[in-house]
């Protein structure tokens, strides 16, 4: 399994979100985490389809695209229109009724489908989808701002899905993650990082990443590719 830190940016400079991702690009990031949300299922408004399609243009870092929105089967077209193959686009499992037609039709898509699952939400109820999806997101905050507090209680639920989950899925922690929480996400099972403040409130994006990055390496429970 490899190890991979994407860059949240809903912390990155809003008047320089151009030259930001190029810095965190540059500075050899794995995946750029994009934060949808839309004031109904988290109490915050952010981007859409429109900075998706307008990033797209400018990286060729593949997008981890985190869909903080109710019904999100009503949006996914507008989002796989301006996306590619390598992109993951995540929903939350307690904003819909059918994750599974959801998962369909990012795939049908040919993009990769993630699902999302909220602190307080059961591993149970995620189970039957792991064997249908490419990621699997695991919030260690409550949805809808960077800044908060990692919640280590979470970590239980990381490893029972370690255990349920196919071989190799992708499993992302988001919220909180930083040199001094990701040893407790990375012994649990989780393999990729997304972290906003912890890099963008950095002056140095390169050692701010290699930092996470290695210490995910220090302590993760996997069998890690270099
Ligand atoms: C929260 C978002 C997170 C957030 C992480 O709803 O989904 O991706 O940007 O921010 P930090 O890393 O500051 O906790
Ligand atoms: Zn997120």
């Amino acid at each position: 399994m490899q190890i991979k830190i994407s860059a949240s940016i809903l912390a990155a400079d809003p008047t320089q979100l151009g030259n930001e991702i190029k810095k965190v690009e540059k500075a050899g990031i794995d995946l750029i985490h994009i934060d949808v949300m839309d004031g109904h299922f988290v109490p915050n408004l952010t981007m859409g389809p429109f900075i998706v399609e307008a990033i797209k243009k400018i990286t060729q870092v593949p997008l981890d695209i985190h869909l903080m929105i109710e019904n999100p089967d009503k949006y996914v077209e507008s989002f796989t229109k301006k996306t590619e193959k390598d992109d993951i686009l995540t929903f939350h499992i307690e904003a819909t009724d059918n994750p599974l037609s959801v998962i369909n039709s990012i795939k049908d898509q040919d993009l990769k489908a993630g699902v999302a699952i909220n602190p307080d939400t059961n591993e149970q109820t995620i189970e039957k989808l792991l064997g249908s999806i490419d990621m699997l997101l695991v919030m260690t905050v409550y949805p809808g701002f960077s800044g908060q507090a990692f919640k280590r209680y979470v970590c239980d639920k990381i490893r029972k899905l370690r255990e349920m989950a196919p071989e190799n899925l992708d499993i992302e922690v988001d919220g909180g993650v930083k040199p001094e929480t990701i040893p407790d996400a990375a012994s649990a099972g989780a393999n990729v990082f997304a972290a906003a403040t912890s890099i963008f409130a950095k002056d140095d994006y390169k050692d701010a990443i290699e930092g996470l990055r290695r210490k995910a390496q220090e302590f993760s429970c996997l069998f890690i590719k270099s």
